[in-house]
């Protein structure tokens, strides 16, 4: 089941096209941005796309990064940030034509993950 949304995702290929597209659009986000200032992109986009991988699903993408509460727990992210998060998350998807059960579906697993990051 996991593994289906990986493979109609598109592959490795189509998130790292996805997470390139939405730090950028993140960094644009005046309510978002500050956050990362002092973070190395290049790191945050490169693990992030192993995270992502994991969490659709690919049988040989083993996430090994910093843990997720370590990262996120000085960094005050509120709920309303993690909801600029997620809108930015689905306009990319929408724009990259994912059909909307797919973006549903993406958009509840990334959420699921809010306990760990929202600390603000
Ligand atoms: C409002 C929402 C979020 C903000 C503002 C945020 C912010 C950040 C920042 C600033 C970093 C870099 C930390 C550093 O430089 O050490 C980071 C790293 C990371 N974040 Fe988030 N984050 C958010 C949501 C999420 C979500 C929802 C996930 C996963 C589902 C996630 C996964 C990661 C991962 C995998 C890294 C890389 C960790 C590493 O360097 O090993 N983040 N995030």
């Amino acid at each position: 089941m996991d593994q289906n949304v990986f493979d109609s995702f598109g592959g490795d290929g189509q998130i790292s096209d996805l997470i390139d597209q939405f730090y950028y659009k993140v960094l644009f986000d005046q309510s978002l941005r500050g956050k990362f200032l002092k973070s190395d992109m290049t790191r945050v986009r490169l693990q992030q796309k192993t995270f992502f991988a994991q969490m659709f699903g690919c049988p040989h993408t083993k996430y090994t990064g910093k843990d997720l509460i370590e990262v996120h727990k000085n960094l005050n992210i509120t709920n309303q940030q993690f909801d600029r998060f997620l809108h930015h998350l689905k306009c990319i998807l929408t724009d990259m034509n994912k059909p909307t059960e797919l973006i549903d579906e993406i958009l509840k697993k990334v959420d699921s993950h809010r306990k760990l990051i929202v600390f603000g």
